[in-house]
């Protein structure tokens, strides 16, 4: 098994989270300093800064509506975490991350596994953003924002945008419905800053088939079993958050 994945079935965190440790030198496989190249059996004495490796029993799949001002990871000496929002027996993690300053649905789970697949860029589930930015896009930048634009040297894949009809909205500020499939660093903001239009408020309302639905801020839920198996699999055709219904993304 390659070792980052063995370390995110065994819940130590996300993908990212264990290529940072093994690249940090801080994972031993029977004795021997981790590297990328290692097939690592399943059996294997597995430490991260010398604690042994356990895989967690019970695998716990949570929806959270992450408030502002929390952010996704834990362990930030000064900064609430959005884990400690929730209360269960198990280390949790989050799936993918969400801005300190952004609200809407935050996954959390201790399955490795579940994360290392929702987040890997093959099988990357969609991400559909309510993003209120300054100003009003016109349809030549809305186009621009589909087709992707070069952010640090590398062209975004394309999205799908459209203005939120019955949303209010002034000409000093709009809503904007964004539906990405990749999870580059602060991508919308980056993105739009760069056409002109910095964001002032962003809301995730969906991860593939899993809504925010009605949760409030702070409020959780567990995931059904339905909603787990469809995260593990292959991304199925996806439907737009039902905020308003009569919305329909542009092509
Ligand atoms: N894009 C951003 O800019 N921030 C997020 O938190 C998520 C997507």
């Amino acid at each position: 098994m390659k070792p980052q994945r063995f370390l995110a079935a065994a819940g130590i965190g996300s993908r990212r989270m264990c290529e940072r440790l093994i690249l940090e030198q801080r994972v031993t496989v029977n004795g021997q300093t981790m590297t990328f190249n290692m097939d690592v059996q399943s059996d294997a004495d597995v430490r991260v800064d010398g604690k042994p490796v356990h895989a967690s029993d019970e695998s716990i799949y949570l929806a959270l509506h992450k408030p502002a001002g929390y952010i996704s990871d834990r362990g930030i000496p000064h900064e609430k975490s959005a884990l400690d929002l929730v209360s269960v027996p198990q280390r949790l993690f989050a799936v993918g991350r969400l801005d300190k300053d952004a609200t809407g649905l935050l996954l959390l789970t201790n399955d490795g596994e579940m994360a290392f697949h929702v987040t890997h860029p093959r099988y990357e589930h969609e991400k559909e953003y309510r993003v209120l930015v300054s100003g009003r896009p016109s349809e030549d930048t809305l186009d621009q924002w589909r087709a992707g634009i070069i952010l640090h040297g590398e062209k975004t894949a394309p999205a799908k945008v459209w203005l939120e009809s019955n949303a209010r909205t002034t000409t000093q500020e709009t809503w904007v419905r964004v539906i990405l499939h990749e999870g580059r660093k602060r991508q919308v903001k980056r993105v739009a800053r760069q056409l002109g239009h910095p964001v002032k408020q962003l809301i995730r309302v969906r991860i593939g088939a899993i809504q925010l639905g009605d949760l409030k801020p702070g409020e959780w839920r567990r995931l059904s079993a339905g909603e787990v198996d469809g995260l593990k699999a292959t991304p199925p055709t996806q439907q737009p958050a039902m905020y308003f219904s009569d919305e329909t993304p542009a092509q």
